[in-house]
């Protein structure tokens, strides 16, 4: 099949994309973390092509989009007060709500699980095709399973074009790391995966936040996890990756140490002068971590190519945004990380 691209400024493509997802098909959507891969989320046989083109286990759920907050109630029951104040709060926005499903949710889209995830994203055009569709969006990331994130409608066609019906074009995704999930079916609010809703965010609203193991250490592949999707290998180019951690000259120096022709640096743009002689890739700047949340994904694509043999990666430390990076860095390098303060 030929793949459109349909424009997010041209008034007819949100129509478009909005007959598309209504025939069954499939079509790639803008939001403000990353594309995602979108169909009707309530046509079982529509959501089995989106696992189909991604090549996604059965066993993990997606995420249904919606247009505004009230539209939860449709897909959602026993929804805590706190869901009505996060949403007020941070919808549209990065934020995904795991809730219990209503049964109008087929299991296909939660993966048999009696819960939902729930967002409302911060795209105008998107808002705008679920409007017009009069459904809701399924929509993992739209890159292949196991592969870096699309933040492009170019990496989204490099995954898929000829296998989806469209990728509306909104331009490069502003925050450039997949939503925050927290999960809101126990006692206490869980957070299942970091993003541009930060901890602290979500803190001042809830009074307090778990932290699911699987945010900070890796999963095996047998566990039962509250998200899936957490289990499996993610964001991960061809080759092994391992983070550089400590002081800007100790990291330099273990580098230089190890470095052999072939491999990469992916560093932050204040180090390239460090980096000359090492294939530096920067992915945005240490001093403002939204362009290093922006860059990452971009970054590791670039990085996807057999022919590399390493990757040293720097990563930035502390809270907020910074956060997400590190979660998706680590998994990117399997947690794999060597402390550059160390003479070895
Ligand atoms: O920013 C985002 O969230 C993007 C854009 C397109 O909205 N979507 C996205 O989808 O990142 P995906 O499929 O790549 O990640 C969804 C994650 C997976 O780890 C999945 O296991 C988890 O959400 N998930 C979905 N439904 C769940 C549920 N009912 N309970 C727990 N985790 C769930
Ligand atoms: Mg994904």
């Amino acid at each position: 099949m030929k793949t459109l691209c349909l424009p997010a400024e041209d008034p007819a493509s949100a129509k478009a994309a909005a007959q598309i997802i209504r025939r069954g098909g499939l079509v790639a959507i803008p939001t403000e973390t990353v594309y995602g891969l979108g169909a009707n989320g309530l046509d079982e046989a529509a959501v089995a092509k989106i696992f189909q083109a991604k090549g996604r286990p059965q066993d993990n759920p997606l995420i249904l989009h919606v247009s505004e907050a009230k539209e939860i109630e449709k897909f959602c029951h026993s929804i805590p007060p706190a869901a009505y104040a996060l949403a007020e709060a941070f919808w549209p926005g990065p934020l995904t709500m795991v809730l219990p499903a209503r049964d109008i949710v087929p299991r296909r889209t939660t993966a048999g699980l009696s819960t939902v995830a729930v967002r409302c994203p911060d795209s105008a055009v998107t808002r705008q095709i679920i409007r017009l569709a009069g459904v809701p969006i399924a929509a993992p990331s739209a890159n292949l399973s196991g592969k870096p994130s699309t933040t492009t409608a170019a990496h989204v066609l490099h995954d898929h074009d000829g296998k989806i019906d469209a990728v509306v074009d909104g331009g490069p995704c502003r925050v450039g790391v997949e939503s925050t999930i927290v999960d809101l079916t126990e006692d206490r609010p869980r957070l299942l995966r970091p993003g541009g809703i930060t901890p602290e965010q979500l803190i001042a609203i809830l009074g307090m936040l778990e932290v699911d193991k699987a945010v900070t250490a890796p999963v095996d592949h047998d566990a039962v996890v509250k998200a899936p999707g957490m289990k499996y290998r993610h964001y991960a180019p061809a080759e092994p990756v391992v983070i550089v951690s400590g002081s800007r000259q100790k990291a330099a120096a273990y580098i230089h140490r190890h470095f052999v022709p072939g491999d990469r640096v992916l560093c932050f743009e204040e180090e390239l002068p460090l980096y000359q002689d090492c294939a530096p890739l920067a992915y945005g700047r240490e001093a403002d971590v939204a362009s290093l949340s922006a860059g990452l994904f971009a970054a590791l694509r670039v990085l996807d190519d057999p022919a590399i043999h390493q990757v040293y990666a720097r990563c930035p430390e502390g809270g907020g945004v910074a956060y997400a990076v590190q979660n998706r860095l680590r998994k990117a390098a399997a947690f794999h990380i060597v402390d550059g303060e160390v003479e070895e």
